[in-house]
This record gives C-alpha cells, sequence and structure tokens, in this order.
C-alpha cells in the first residue's frame, strides 16, 4: 500500500497520493460490513470527484480498490426497499448523482484502475466498470457481476450504458444483465468484464501501477472518437437480424409470468445503444426507478436481503448451545438421497459412512459423487487432488459396524416408517453415544419415528430437497420430543455443509410437501373441472412458478400425493377427524387406476415420454377424457391465482398451527425449497405485496372460496391482521 500523503478525502473512501503522484482511493466504511452506495457513499464520491478535478495536475493515476473482505457490495438494499412511487424523483437524482461523479472520474484525462480485491456484485462492478482497467484478484468469494435482475432491478450505475458498449448488445443481456449471473474472475475475464486477473495483493498493486505507467492518458474505448458498439447497435443490419428474437427469448426465460426488470433492462439496453453516452444514462435511470418504485422488487429484496439474512443468523437457532461441528457422518441408504447427501457432506469435508444394504448399492451411492466430480473436473470448477481427497471421505458400506465413531446420522431409506425404526435400532448403540439422529423423511411425522430410538431428545427431522447437490434448502423439523441442544446442532450441520436451514415443528408433510401439495391439487383440479390441460400449464408459468404443474405432478409421481392422502386420511380418522375430498381426487385415481399412467418414472403420466425418458408432450387423452368441450368459462386470472392463493392460505394456517413460528423462514423455505414464485418475495410477502394488502387479499381470497369451494376459506390468523392493518413481518 503507498505511503499516504494526502489528508482524508471523506468518511468512506480514503484517499493516499504517494510520491509518484498515483493516488489510492480505498472504499472502507466505517459503519459496515461492506460498502454500499449508501448516502455517505454518495457524498464521499462527490468529494473525491471534486479533488481529482481541482488536484488534476498533480494526478499521475488513480487505483480504486477496498479495505474491505470484499469489493463493494453495491445499492444500498435498505434505503431502496423504502422506494416508493412518491419518491421516485428523489431516487432518481440520488442515483444520477453517482453516474455523474463516476463519469468525471472516468474523464479526468488519467489512468483510472479498478484493483478489485474481493467481490465485485452490482453497484461493485458498475463502479470497476467506470476504471479504465479492471484488475480481479482471485480469492475465496471472489464474484463478479450484475445480480440487480434477481432482486427485480437493473444495473443502474451506469451497468447497463457501460456493459452495452464494453460486450455489445446481445452478450451484454444474456451474459450479464438478464440473469443476474455471478462470475469468478477467470470467467469474468473470459466474457470481457475485466482484463487482468491475479493471485496476490502484491501483484494487483503492482499491476495497477504497471497500467498507470504504460497508459498516462487513459480513456474509455467509448469515449475514443469513432467507436461503435461491438456487434452493431440497433440499427445495424447484423443486429436488426437479431431483434426480433428478444421479445421470444424474454418470455421464454420468464414464461410471461410478471418480472418487469428484464424488461425494462432489454428497453434501456436497446434504446441506449442508440443514443450518446450520457442520454443512455438518463434512460438507464428512468426505467430503474420505475423498477425500485415497484412491488416487485420490493418483494425480491425482502426475501434475498432480510429474510435470507434473517434464516442465516440464526434467528430460529435456539439461544446458548455452543456451535459444534460434524466430524463423520453415517448416511443410511444410498439412493438418489442418500448419495446426494453424502456428496453434500464429504464436500464440506465431513468423513462419510455410507451405508446401504449390500456393498453393491453402497458403491453405487459413491458411485454418484464420483460422476459429479468428473463433471466439475471438465468443467474447471474442482481440482484432481480436490475431486480424490473428497471421494477419498466417502466409506461405502453394508457393515452395520462400520458406523463406528460417527457424530451425525442422516437416515435416507425407503419412504417406511417400520423400516426406518429398524435402521435406527440397529445403529443406535455402535454410533456416538451422543451422536445427532437425523431422519430425511419427506412426509412422515418426526414425533412418530422418534419412538423407534431410544434418544428421542436426539432425534430431529432433516429434510433435504432433491438434487441435493443443487438444492440449496434444508427443511430441519422439530419432533415433540426433540431436545434444543439438537435443534441447535442440526441447524450447525446444516451451515457446516453450507446450505440454508429453516426450522418448522412436526406436523404430516413438514411445511415445504404439505405447501406444494396445495400447488400440484390445484393444478390437478382444474384438469378435473374440464381446462385444456395446456392451459394449466400456461396459468402455472405465467404465475411464475419454474416448473409446470402437471409436469412436476409427473416428476414427483401420480402415486406419491395418492399413498400422502391415503396415510393422511387414516390418521385423521384415528383422532376423530376426516379429510374431506379434493376435485383433484378422481383424476388422479383415473390417472393410475383406469390409464395405468404414474408419472414419469412409470414411463408415462400426465405427459407421454420416449424411450430415452424424455417429455415428448402432453398426453392426447387428457383432453379426451377429462377437457370440456367450449370451455370452462373460469377466467384465466383465477387459474393463477388459484394455485398462489392456495399455496399462500395454508402457509397462514401452519403458522396458526405453529408448525411454521416465523416469516422468514416461510418465505425463504418457499421459494428455495418448493420454487414458489421468485416476484412475489416468497409466500408471505406476496400476501403483504398483494394488490390492496391484506384486506385485498382477504376480498380476492373470499371471491374464490365462493366459486371454487371451501379450501379457500380465509384463517382467523390472517382476517385479524387485515383487520389490525398488519402485514406478515418477524
Ligand atoms: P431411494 O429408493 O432412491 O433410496 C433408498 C435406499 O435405501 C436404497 O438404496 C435402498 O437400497 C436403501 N435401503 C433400504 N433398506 C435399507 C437398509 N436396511 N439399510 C440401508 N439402506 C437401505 O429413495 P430416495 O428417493 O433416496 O428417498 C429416501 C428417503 O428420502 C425417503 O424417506 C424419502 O421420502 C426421502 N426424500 C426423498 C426425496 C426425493 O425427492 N426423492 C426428497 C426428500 C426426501
Amino acid at each position: 500500500m503507498p505511503e499516504a500523503t494526502g489528508t482524508t478525502a471523506s468518511t468512506t473512501i480514503r484517499w493516499d497520493r504517494d510520491d509518484a503522484g498515483i493516488v489510492t482511493l480505498t472504499f472502507d466504511d466505517p459503519d459496515q460490513s461492506a460498502n454500499t452506495m449508501n448516502a455517505a457513499f454518495q457524498s464521499s464520491l462527490t468529494a473525491v470527484a471534486d479533488r481529482l478535478e481541482a488536484e488534476k495536475d498533480e494526478v499521475r493515476g488513480v487505483i480504486m480498490t477496498s479495505a474491505k473482505k470484499t469489493f463493494f457490495a453495491g445499492g444500498d438494499l435498505r434505503l431502496l426497499i423504502r422506494a416508493r412511487p412518491e419518491n421516485a424523483r428523489e431516487v432518481f437524482d440520488s442515483g444520477m448523482r453517482i453516474k455523474r461523479d463516476l463519469r468525471r472520474i472516468e474523464t479526468l484525462g488519467v489512468p483510472v484502475v479498478a484493483a478489485v480485491n474481493g467481490a465485485a456484485l452490482g453497484g461493485g462492478l458498475e463502479i470497476a466498470l467506470a476504471c479504465h482497467h479492471r484488475i480481479a484478484l482471485d480469492v475465496r468469494g471472489s464474484k463478479i457481476g450484475c445480480p440487480e435482475a434477481t432482486l427485480g432491478l437493473l444495473p443502474a450505475g451506469g451497468g447497463v450504458t457501460r456493459t452495452v458498449r464494453l460486450l455489445g448488445i446481445t452478450d451484454a443481456l444474456l451474459n450479464v444483465l438478464l440473469q443476474g449471473r455471478q462470475y469468478h474472475p477467470a470467467q469474468a475475464k473470459e466474457i470481457g468484464l475485466v482484463h487482468e486477473v491475479v493471485r496476490t495483493p502484491e501483484e494487483m498493486f503492482a499491476a495497477a501501477r504497471a497500467f498507470i505507467d504504460a497508459n498516462p492518458s487513459s480513456q474509455q474505448p467509448w469515449d475514443v472518437e469513432g467507436y461503435t458498439i461491438p456487434g452493431g447497435t440497433p440499427a445495424h443490419p447484423k443486429f436488426a437480424e437479431n431483434l426480433p428474437a428478444f421479445p421470444a427469448n424474454l418470455k421464454k426465460q420468464t414464461g410471461g409470468a410478471p418480472y418487469p426488470a428484464q424488461r425494462n433492462i432489454v428497453a434501456a439496453a436497446v434504446e441506449g445503444a442508440q443514443v450518446d453516452f450520457e442520454t443512455a444514462q438518463v434512460i438507464e435511470a428512468r426505467y430503474f426507478v420505475e423498477l425500485a418504485c415497484g412491488q416487485i422488487s420490493t418483494n425480491m429484496i425482502q426475501a434475498f436481503f432480510f429474510d435470507l439474512q434473517a434464516v442465516n443468523a440464526g434467528r430460529s437457532r435456539p439461544d446458548g448451545v455452543a456451535e459444534r461441528k460434524v466430524g463423520k457422518v453415517a448416511v443410511l441408504g444410498a439412493g438418489m438421497m442418500g448419495a446426494g447427501i453424502a456428496y453434500a457432506c464429504a464436500r464440506a469435508g465431513i468423513d462419510v459412512v455410507l451405508k446401504d444394504v449390500s456393498r453393491e448399492a453402497a458403491e453405487k451411492g459413491k458411485a454418484y459423487s464420483a460422476r459429479l466430480l468428473e463433471k466439475a473436473l471438465a468443467r474447471g470448477r474442482t481440482t484432481q487432488e480436490k475431486r480424490d481427497a473428497l471421494l477419498a471421505r466417502i466409506t461405502p458400506t453394508a457393515d452395520p459396524r462400520d458406523v463406528a465413531g460417527c457424530d451425525a446420522v442422516i437416515e435416507a431409506v425407503f419412504e417406511d416408517p417400520a423400516l426406518k425404526h429398524q435402521v435406527f435400532q440397529e445403529i443406535q448403540h455402535l454410533v456416538a453415544p451422543d451422536a445427532l439422529l437425523c431422519s430425511n423423511t419427506s412426509t412422515l411425522p418426526i414425533t412418530g419415528l422418534a419412538e423407534g430410538v431410544e434418544r428421542q431428545r436426539d432425534f430431529i427431522g432433516l429434510h433435504f430437497f432433491s438434487p441435493v447437490d443443487k438444492m440449496p434448502l434444508v427443511e430441519i423439523v422439530k419432533g415433540r420430543r426433540t431436545g434444543d441442544e439438537a435443534l441447535a446442532r442440526a441447524f450447525d450441520l446444516v451451515r457446516q455443509i453450507r446450505k440454508t436451514p429453516i426450522v418448522v415443528n412436526d406436523s404430516r408433510g413438514f411445511f415445504t410437501s404439505r405447501v406444494i401439495g396445495h400447488f400440484l391439487n390445484e393444478g390437478v383440479a382444474l384438469l378435473a373441472e374440464g381446462v385444456d390441460p395446456a392451459t394449466v400449464e400456461q396459468a402455472a408459468a405465467q404465475a411464475g412458478y419454474p416448473a409446470k404443474v402437471l409436469s412436476l405432478m409427473d416428476e414427483l409421481t401420480l402415486t406419491l400425493p395418492r399413498r400422502i392422502r391415503d396415510e393422511t386420511r387414516q390418521a385423521l380418522r384415528a383422532e376423530g377427524k376426516d379429510l374431506p375430498p379434493h376435485p383433484a381426487d378422481t383424476v388422479l385415481d383415473r390417472m393410475v387406476e383406469e390409464f395405468g399412467r404414474t408419472g414419469r418414472s412409470g414411463g408415462a403420466g400426465f405427459y407421454d415420454y420416449d424411450e430415452n425418458g424424455r417429455r415428448a408432450g402432453l398426453w392426447p387423452g387428457l383432453r379426451e377424457h377429462f377437457t370440456k368441450e367450449g370451455g370452462t368459462g373460469i377466467p384465466f386470472a383465477d387459474m393463477k391465482e388459484r394455485m398462489l392463493f392456495a399455496e399462500a392460505l395454508d402457509t397462514v394456517r401452519l403458522l396458526e398451527e405453529g408448525v411454521l413460528t416465523t416469516v422468514a423462514d416461510a418465505n425463504i423455505g418457499s421459494l428455495m425449497g418448493i420454487g414458489f414464485p421468485a416476484w412475489t418475495g416468497g409466500v408471505l410477502q406476496y400476501i403483504n405485496g398483494y394488490e390492496g394488502g391484506l384486506p385485498g387479499f382477504v376480498a380476492r381470497a373470499r371471491e374464490l372460496g365462493e366459486r371454487y369451494g371451501e379450501r379457500f376459506a380465509v384463517p382467523a390468523l390472517l382476517e385479524e391482521k387485515a383487520a389490525k392493518g398488519e402485514t406478515f413481518t418477524d
């Protein structure tokens, strides 16, 4: 780091000028763990731009870097979540101020280098893009990209304007802007976002100085006379050829669901490419303000920032239990889930004993990890050394005695309570005397399963999602006799394997399996009422669900919901209650019993499948047997909202029943576990953000109830909150 010869320019940006006239600007917000574009930063940036202009003759070059672990975190989401149409002008002005200050620095006439020492996401990358040269330090967690689209926003610190000029409209949209992808430094270099990747801070600063020495009068490419956008502007014949495909691509990406960010990003990029730089910045700002002041960005920021933070901070983890790490885990059952769980644990450095009924079956489970690692190797995401180490951690076996010394057990055998009891009995005295005992059951109540072990307080549900290596969520299920210590340890284990934990109390289907069942049933109910199957699928897509409803049902099998339904009915009858019939029931029964169509794994379901198991189109028999000729008269808006409401209303019931205890768990669980549409910000935030707020939601639920049945009845808790003017918050 150069020696300081100047004075501090401001509170969040440190100014150091060395004897050679190189100014190092170090971002270092004293009040936060990461730098953001908050008010303090904005005034600091203006002060820095003023000073650079004033002392320009003594400045030979500028290096921007950060004193934090990350380079720069981006926009201040605490401010942005409060943006409303009433303060649109203020949002516009503050955005324009940052743009103007960065532009002043960019056009100063001296070389400006970004020494990107860690993650540069959103505003961080935008600052770097305003520099003439970008050097990225390759350290753990250094991700580069513009994830604004994933928050319902667009990069408005010049991000759209500059990426379009740097990469061309097509690449800027597809690689950077529309999906908000985050890149490792090497990948960022490959797509042209950074110029150099280095391994040490020393190398980074040396490279920055070398650039300044070699390029005393740097300019951005777009400021050089005669510069044209790579691939052409929209007026260019080559680009014009591609332009008509954009709306279709966009629709494909969003399924026609309400994702206004993507629409505004395309508009800002295309319109901005046809005008000068300054006008493009204003266009970008206008499209940003429209998004920032709308409900969808509020929803998405709430979920992905505030709720996720609350979940990860361990709000549902009991206080006062010391953190413990697992050293060796026994995974019982090496089928689809067990194999995935073994991989996730081994990846986190935990030794795994992977047990199945035969050595062969256990080996097959281990081979799954080998396959994932081959793919990662081929893509340069791991090294041979790491691959070997990970595989060496997994010991396949059929011998129960091999679980000796394990301090945690995760059971993933068939969904059969008697078998689950049996496998726990077999190992409970062989593992460590205080080992944590977890079951990955997706439907069976944990309290009942716990009765099969002696230490019921150490027994807990750890519900993973398939495919385990990709799905970020784990639903922790606390049985009636589960102790706080076990809950805390389960929470720590989930964090140890770098997944996101939500915590729920025991109930049949817990939160996720129960709520997703309502989505599936509602889709099938529409079919039962005579709606054309393609329209049912379209309704799910346009509501924003990542998977269409009938195709998802095929994946999960049509036999599973029937089994759950029958078991639930039996259990309720034992308590003197009953399960009311659902309009989906007859379709499911006929599909399985009359037509022998059980889903993808059975080779035929709502869809036909070819000999390779690939979906070949909706089964024509659906129209023949179920579709009402001449239409049903059910409005399309009702079809979409029936699925969303069915899930949301049952989530409120789960809160009432005490199965869910926090709003953050519900929102994050619904987004990360069961594909509730991202634009809603999660299942309870959907209710908060509904037109007319909670009273608006209640009125609409009543309307649906009158038209479609009791299952849309409004739970008392929702009614109460609506009457009191409250929302669902923790
Ligand atoms: P699977 O059928 O792929 O695997 C079950 C494995 O258990 C088989 O390899 C079988 O040989 C083994 N097994 C049977 N008896 C055993 C014994 N006595 N000792 C050791 N291993 C034994 O099933 P899958 O899909 O992996 O499901 C396992 C559990 O995970 C079930 O409880 C299921 O409900 C749950 N689950 C499944 C999800 C899914 O998407 N498939 C999602 C979340 C949970």
